[in-house]
């Protein structure tokens, strides 16, 4: 099983990024199956039923997010209603939407689990505990799970990925927008990757209009922030997954550029 997961796409050079790319690697790379975080997929806050319906459209087979899920209300309802997209599974009280999902392929279904770190975030439910549960309850039905770790910190991610090595098939990082490039495999067969990017514009801090950004750190009072526009580009993790012992065998990074 080849699969292909988009670093967090952020808003409309984002999104076209991932649509004009999704094709290219379905034919050069033989990808079966499309990942991508979504968290800030609508003007990079949040999402609304147009941009998810833009990007299922696009090839994207399964959505994962994270702490920005929650951004626009009117994305709230989506998450209830389309199968394909997750947010974290570890937030407390009765959240809408799930933390798990499953997307189906012609090797069987493939879990899909979404978990949010602690470290430098909001304090919620512990993920590693969280993950232990649910993977659990996703063994039951599929072989192949693929997890994405939501976090600021890279101790909080690596740890992770010690603690479902064995368990799981793959664990990605997302929410820094940098890509590590640290990918690999770890010794029960996990493939892992600290963070794997963004789906954005580079001309900027994290896929924001840099100005603004600047502002901010600068003034240290509130200022709005929109979404950039120049040198788009995609980090994305290719991953090979034997369909048979659900290990990863294979995991690169790649770059690809977009013309403005
Ligand atoms: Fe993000
Ligand atoms: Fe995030």
């Amino acid at each position: 099983l080849k699969i292909a997961f988009f670093g967090d796409i952020v808003g409309k050079p984002g999104r076209r990024a991932a649509a004009a790319l999704v094709p290219r690697l379905r034919e050069e790379y033989k990808i079966h199956l499309v990942f991508a975080n979504v968290e800030n997929a609508a003007g990079g806050f949040g999402v609304n039923e147009k941009t998810i319906k833009e990007l299922k459209a696009a090839g994207i087979d399964f959505m994962t997010s994270g702490n920005h899920i929650w951004d626009k209300k009117e994305g709230l309802e989506i998450l209830d209603s389309a199968g394909f997209i997750v947010r974290p599974a570890n937030f407390p009280g009765f959240p809408p939407g799930r933390g798990y999902g499953f997307a189906e392929t012609d090797f069987g279904p493939v879990g899909v689990l979404n978990l949010q770190g602690r470290v430098f975030m909001p304090p919620i439910d512990c993920p590693f505990s969280a993950a232990g549960k649910l993977i659990a309850d996703l063994e039951r039905k599929c072989k192949i799970i693929i997890v994405d770790f939501h976090g600021e910190a890279t101790s909080e991610k690596i740890a992770m990925g010690w603690h479902l090595d064995g368990r799981v098939s793959l664990v990605v990082g997302t929410h820094t927008h940098v890509p590590t490039s640290d990918q690999r495999i770890l010794p029960g067969g996990t493939g892992y990757v600290t963070d794997i990017g963004m789906t954005g514009s580079y001309d900027s801090v994290l896929g924001v209009e840099k100005k603004a950004v600047l502002q901010r750190f600068l003034t240290m009072r509130p200022v709005r922030f929109d979404t950039a526009a120049g040198d788009v580009r995609a980090d994305i993790i290719i991953g090979e997954i034997d369909e048979k012992s659900a290990k990863t065998v294979k995991l690169e990074h790649i770059q690809l550029k977009i013309e403005d």
